[in-house]
């Protein structure tokens, strides 16, 4: 029986193992953490991710042949093939903070590899890495000296979280790269084995290490690009009156195009985009390209230009202040169908509204208080270490009280002066939206910064409405934003 072992339980190592001890009954998957409220988590009914259809996969092998556990280097040890999927937050301090991944949790992961193996191994970088880190790792491993062979293979992960097992279950390619040697190809040849039990052949690409680590930046780069592009024209758009829904559909029937990640929002979220295009920024700087570097720069900059646009936009309309306002936040995920707030656009929308002293109540149906809390007081880059290693900043731009976490929508929005959607999350949709304006201040601001509301119906009801991209309203052409 094949035994893999992976490092890291968390939005990539637990779901990747699951859908693998499902599809591949022959092999007896482990997951491992050194964080063991993690562990316990997936060891219980109420699993530490939120993903749909996660649970009815892990229901279905776990004990089985899906084990979580914290006793990290037995499994590492017992195992033919160890993912690696451990965090690889962006530096904060010394050469290249700001850019470059800090690589101390892989380090000590391979170290740790390298000590506790007595047999030889195939190890596959998982997490998102910089070029070339499969080089040093590679040394750390064999420098070990009882003789022993690993092969390090990087196999990039392309799900994405709210539909991470449909993306597993039917990915449009795995890519694996590995060594061009006789063991390299031996190597990537086991790791086909697992993936061809349930997926076709024609999808598995096969390359050399360093293409395969880049392609994964690449891929994220490309995806993040296209959103700063709308998102540059939904500033456009409102210039000018055009509707960058209608524009977006225009080009996006250009099969050369074509319509996906096409839709305006107040900025890309999530653990990926802006971590991966800062390295690929760091990398190509390193290699002497700073034309290239600053090509790729500038996606993050639109991204956080749109997301201030966005602050200026709401305190702009509210006759220049927020002050001692309560404004009602609705959503803080980065994305719907996630408790996932790594990266939200929300946090930095809410940071900027805070500064500006308004009073904050946030709902969102996935996410918890402790973690809204967390996040608005972490550093930027912080949130991407180990739980017990995340620094929390005592100096944060507000005060506690200024910030209320609630149970639903109706209660974020009552008494409200404006509300802003930050996550596009199916229930804003259907909200009573006549009983929220009458509880609410007036006059009522709506800023949907996702494309949830029917802006004209709510017109109707009497909101002043903000809807990213679309023509403004007369009282918005009024109130301008400057950025
Ligand atoms: C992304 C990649 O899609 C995935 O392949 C990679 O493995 C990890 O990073 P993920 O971060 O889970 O996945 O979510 P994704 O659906 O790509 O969305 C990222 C962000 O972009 C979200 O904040 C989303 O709301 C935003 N987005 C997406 C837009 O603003 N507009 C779009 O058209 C699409
Ligand atoms: P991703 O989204 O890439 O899956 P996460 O941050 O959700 O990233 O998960 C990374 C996990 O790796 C965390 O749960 C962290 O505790 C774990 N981890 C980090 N370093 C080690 C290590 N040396 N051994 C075991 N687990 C580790």
């Amino acid at each position: 029986m094949v035994k893999i072992c992976c490092i890291g339980a968390g939005y990539v190592g637990g779901p990747t193992m699951a859908v693998i001890a499902l599809k591949c009954p022959s092999v007896e998957v482990a997951v491992v953490d050194i964080w063991d409220k993690r562990i316990a988590a997936w060891n219980s009914d109420q699993l530490p991710i939120y993903e749909p259809g996660l649970d009815d996969v892990v229901k279905q092998c776990r004990g089985k042949n899906l084990f979580f556990s914290t006793d990290v280097k037995k499994h590492v040890k017992e195992a033919d093939i160890v993912f690696v999927s451990v965090n690889t937050p962006t530096k904060t301090t010394g050469l290249g903070a700001g850019k470059a991944a800090d690589l101390t949790y892989w380090e000590s992961a391979a170290r740790m590899i390298a000590d506790v193996s007595e047999s030889s191994k195939v190890v596959v970088e998982k997490s998102t890495v910089p070029v070339k880190t499969a080089e040093a790792i590679e040394k750390i491993l064999s420098h070990n000296s009882k003789g022993i062979k690993f092969q390090i293979l990087s196999n990039p992960e392309f799900l994405a979280e709210g539909t991470a097992i449909q993306d597993l279950f039917n990915p449009d390619r795995v890519l694996i790269g590995g060594r061009e040697t006789p063991e390299g190809q031996e190597a990537i040849q086991a790791l086909k084995d697992v993936y061809a039990q349930w997926v076709s052949e024609d999808r598995i690409i096969t390359t050399n290490l360093w293409s395969a680590e880049l392609s994964k930046l690449a891929a994220n780069a490309f995806l993040a690009q296209r959103i700063s592009s709308v998102n540059a024209m939904s500033a456009l758009c409102e210039a000018t009156g055009a509707n960058v829904s209608q524009v977006s559909h225009a080009i996006g029937k250009d099969t050369r195009i074509g319509p996906k990640f096409l839709n305006t929002s107040v900025g890309f979220g999530g653990s990926c985009f802006q971590k991966d295009i800062l390295n690929l920024v760091y990398i190509c700087e390193c290699n002497g390209l700073p034309e290239v570097a600053e090509y790729w720069r500038q996606v993050v900059k639109i991204n956080d230009y749109q997301k201030s646009r966005f602050v200026n936009r709401v305190v702009a309309s509210m006759f220049n202040t927020v002050s001692t306002k309560k404004i009602a936040i609705l959503g803080f995920a980065f994305k719907k169908d996630t408790g996932d707030t790594r990266e939200t656009p929300a946090i930095d929308v809410c940071k900027g509204l805070l500064v500006d002293k308004a009073e904050l109540s946030i709902y969102d149906p996935q996410v918890t208080q402790d973690q809204i809390q967390r996040d608005l007081t972490l550093r930027k880059f912080d949130w991407d270490h180990p739980i017990h290693l995340q620094p929390v900043n005592p100096t944060s731009c507000f005060n506690v009280d200024q910030v209320k976490v609630v149970r639903d929508a109706y209660e974020a929005t009552k008494g409200a002066h404006g509300i802003c959607i930050l996550t596009e999350w199916d229930e804003f949709k259907s909200l009573d939206y006549n009983k929220i304006y009458e509880n609410m201040q007036k006059p009522a601001f709506i800023f949907d910064g996702r494309y949830v509301i029917d802006a004209d119906k709510l017109r109707e009801i009497g909101f002043i409405v903000f809807s990213i991209g679309k023509p403004l309203d007369a009282w918005l052409k009024d109130m301008p934003a400057v950025v």
